[in-house]
């Protein structure tokens, strides 16, 4: 029997190809400070960027069923790849599904002045036009200029991401140049793996263009869903965070506390991700 003082305490159930999605449960402590949290890494299968629609679909069906069985009251994919060609796996879902690209394109259509946008994402992501169509149809006067960054997510899973790390700056010179020439005012970081990179993405845009975090955007939408619907955790219990992922969980620990800037110990747990 639930205590309706409490509201809602089941955990929120966030996936991810890899450890990007982290970049939004960071984002959980502004938003959604009371919930509890089931995170699912498949760092067994990440890169899903460069994958067949079929197979990112698959992959996320299998996701979501993992998250299901932990009694989660709310999924969310915190990935742009699954958002952009995957999201109609969440339309059959027993819970509500919140996805990455809607709330994203909504805030930069809304912050954007000039309405010269940029987005940058994974290649499955910038091919499916996700952002695009969401941007031009929320105002149909915007400029969008995409383009993809294959090379983000492994230097973010490697932990490239010092503000001066050589290869990553430079890498990011050469994905932003058609960008930056675009003179956008607002860019889209399409990938939850990206925010760990916006002090390098942030230096070499300038700052007149304002960086749409789209994890943070998602985390808003999820917390504007709750409590609309009476779903927020009102307990007064700490919260708990579950981490789970689909390859060695060591590797995990080290780069998801720079991501999540905070250490996780030992509550990380390898799932075979084949069984759901
Ligand atoms: N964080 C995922 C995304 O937002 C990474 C993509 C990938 O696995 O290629 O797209």
């Amino acid at each position: 029997m639930r205590d309706l003082r409490e509201g809602d305490v089941r955990p929120i159930g966030v996936f991810d190809s890899g450890l990007g999605g982290l970049t939004m449960v960071r984002e959980f402590v502004k938003y959604l400070p009371g919930e509890n949290i089931v995170y699912f890494g498949d760092t067994g299968r990440v890169p899903y960027g460069s994958r067949s629609p079929e197979t990112i679909a698959q992959y996320a069906r299998q996701d979501e069923s993992f998250l299901l069985s932990q009694d989660v009251k709310m999924i969310i994919a915190a990935c742009g790849t699954v958002s952009s060609v995957a999201s109609h796996t969440g339309a059959g879902l027993p819970v509500p599904f919140i996805e990455v690209v809607s709330p994203a394109a909504r805030a930069a259509a809304k912050l954007s002045k000039t309405g010269r946008i940029g987005v940058i994402g994974t290649s499955a992501t910038i091919s499916s036009g996700s952002y695009a169509r969401q941007l031009q149809a929320l105002r149909p006067d915007a400029c969008v200029v995409s383009n993809d960054c294959p090379l983000f997510v492994p230097l973010v899973e490697a932990g490239w991401i010092d503000k001066d790390d050589p290869v990553t700056v430079e890498t990011a010179r050469r994905y932003l140049a058609p960008i930056l020439e675009a003179k956008v005012d607002t860019l889209i970081l399409g990938c939850t793996h990206y925010p760990v990179l916006s002090g390098i993405i942030g230096e070499i845009m300038g700052e007149d263009v304002t960086l749409i975090n789209t994890g943070e955007m998602a985390a808003r939408a999820a917390a504007a869903y709750l409590e609309f619907h009476g779903m927020l955790n009102r307990s007064e219990d700490e919260r708990r965070c579950r981490y789970y992922v689909s390859d060695r969980t060591e590797s995990f620990s080290k780069v998801a506390a720079i991501l999540l800037g905070r250490q996780i110990g030992d509550r990380v747990e390898r799932v075979d991700i084949s069984k759901y």
